[in-house]
């Protein structure tokens, strides 16, 4: 039996953080062998709310492929391309946008929240109100059964779900209703003890050198009570507690919680064994992030590869597309 097909992508505005590697990356690698995977670089999206300033696009989108394959996103079992090699995303968006009504897109939560977030730029565009109608054509271009998503993507995912029963309705039962498959997993704080993120400035990035890393963790947030090395800690109220638990073994965890609650060991201490584990995670990352940094040919070969691979199915599914909607005359 043909495996199940997941897609996801990533918008690539801005660098890849330790969040997003235990967020979605791991779990994109084990779904890999399976289902039929589609993983790509939704730069298009990028320019939705950074179109005044592209400079960063570049860079941003080597980054993401880079931090793919590091993480272990592998192009012989995985279809790796980016949004804007596939005009067929492009059209089939344009061709969506016929039978969306606009109330539909104005009450995707997202729509007025990041308006509100990003204040500072002109988010009444066009191409930001139709963000979901293109995260719906890449999900349905590839007739996607699941989406692995975090929670917040979850309302983008239902409207997904809308436009594709009304296409089915209006034409022909050509798209399965995409499912979201959310990923659980334990929020990462970011250095400061807020959530991780880039518009933080708290993240700790897979492009970091280990000695940025070993800073960031070193000068890292911790209980915000244990003020001499004497204090005792509560270590469910530091954010290093909260890394531990995702980076640290089950052994390690009890014995700087003990260590922490009884100021047998200092907050220097407990970070060095954060940070040698989160060094055994990165380690790997850091080679192979450098190997594939020295071979841009290398890159290039599995971007096309990939996008030759994306390609044979997006022209399939717009062969019907257009065949549905009464255009393919000649
Ligand atoms: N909106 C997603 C993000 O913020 C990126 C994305 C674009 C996406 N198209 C998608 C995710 C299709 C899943 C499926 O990163």
């Amino acid at each position: 039996m043909a495996k199940q097909r997941v897609l996801s992508g990533m918008q690539s505005s801005g660098k890849l953080h330790l969040g997003n590697l235990v967020g979605a990356l791991q779990n994109w690698v084990h779904l890999q062998d399976r289902y039929d995977c589609y993983y790509f670089i939704a730069d298009w999206h990028a320019l939705t709310t950074g179109y005044t300033d592209p400079s960063a696009l570049q860079e941003s989108v080597r980054d993401l492929l880079v931090n793919f394959l590091a993480a272990g996103i592998d192009p012989d079992k995985s279809t790796i391309f980016i949004q804007s090699k596939m005009p067929e995303h492009a059209e089939l968006h344009l061709l969506l946008s016929m039978v969306t009504p606009l109330g539909w897109l104005e009450r995707v939560p997202s729509y007025k929240e990041k308006q509100q977030e990003l204040k500072d730029r002109d988010l009444s565009t066009y191409g930001f109100l139709g963000y979901p109608l293109l995260q719906t054509a890449d999900i349905i271009m590839y007739r996607a059964h699941y989406v692995p998503v975090g929670i917040d993507q979850v309302p983008h995912l239902e409207i997904t779900r809308e436009i594709v029963r009304r296409f089915n309705y209006l034409y022909k039962e050509i798209f399965p209703e995409p499912e979201a498959l959310l990923t659980e997993f334990p929020k990462v704080p970011g250095v400061d003890g807020r959530k991780m993120s880039k518009s933080y400035d708290n993240a700790i990035y897979l492009s970091d050198t280990p000695k940025e890393v070993e800073r960031k963790l070193k000068t890292m947030t911790t209980d915000p009570a244990r003020v001499k090395r004497t204090d005792p800690g509560d270590p469910e109220r530091s954010p290093v507690f909260q890394l531990h638990k995702i980076f640290s073994s089950k052994q390690e965890q009890g014995e700087v919680a003990e260590g922490c609650r009884t100021a047998g060991i200092g907050c220097i201490d407990c970070k060095k064994v954060l940070i040698k584990n989160i060094f055994i995670v990165m380690e790997p990352l850091w080679k192979k992030r450098e190997e594939l940094l020295r071979n841009p040919d290398q890159l290039q070969e599995i971007i096309r590869k990939g996008t030759d691979k994306a390609g044979k199915t997006a022209g399939e599914t717009m062969g019907l597309v257009r065949d549905t909607m009464g255009l393919s005359a000649y």
